[in-house]
């Protein structure tokens, strides 16, 4: 099964020159806890950002660049690839982590969403693709206060494609 896992704001803002434009510590920690033990597909410039492979997750990197090499990471070429792993483990969950070129290119196949919503409206340069409610139902909400370890309020939620 393919999900997406994504943080945006009111205007689906994502990121400012290559970096999250929030510090939300427990939705960190939501993002270890739905992921860990899946396989996460994330572009090379979300990659970069990141810096390292994320532990205890087989880490597939898109990039078109054919001599582009990471250790501890599985380097593809093209979304069909992705789309096949899904298909040969449907028993698996693979999570698509970003940025937004490739949640552009995934968001039509996915099955579930993992959303944070940040209650703000943030300085953007990189932004989610628009997406309907309508096609999907909403199975689970949390919401969390601003203090001293998240930023802004936010609401974790899942969405399921309808069929
Ligand atoms: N808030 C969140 O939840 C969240 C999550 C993740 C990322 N982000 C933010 O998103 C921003 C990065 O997003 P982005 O759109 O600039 O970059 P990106 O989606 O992370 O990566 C884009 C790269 O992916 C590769 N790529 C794209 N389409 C491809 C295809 N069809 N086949 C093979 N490779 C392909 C290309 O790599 P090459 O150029 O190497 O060919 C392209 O430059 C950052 O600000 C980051 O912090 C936010």
């Amino acid at each position: 099964m393919l999900s997406i896992i994504v943080a945006y704001d009111q205007n689906l803002g994502i990121g400012i020159k290559n970096t999250l434009p929030w510090k939300l510590s427990d939705d960190l920690k939501n993002f270890k806890q739905v992921t860990e033990h899946n396989y996460i597909v994330m572009g090379r410039k979300t990659y970069e950002s990141i810096g390292r492979p994320l532990p205890n997750r087989k880490n597939i990197i898109l990039t078109r660049n054919s001599s582009f090499k990471q250790e501890k990471c599985i380097i593809i070429d093209s979304i069909d690839k992705v789309l096949n792993l899904a298909k040969e483990k449907p028993h698996m969950e693979i999570f698509i982590i970003g940025g937004a070129e490739i949640y552009e290119l995934f968001l039509p196949h996915v099955h579930r969403l993992y959303i944070t919503k940040v209650n703000a409206k943030i300085k953007a340069d990189a932004f989610f693709p628009k997406w309907q409610e309508s096609e999907f139902k909403r199975i689970g909400q949390r919401h969390y206060a601003k203090d001293q370890n998240n930023e802004f309020d936010f609401d974790f939620e899942v969405w399921e494609k309808q069929v």
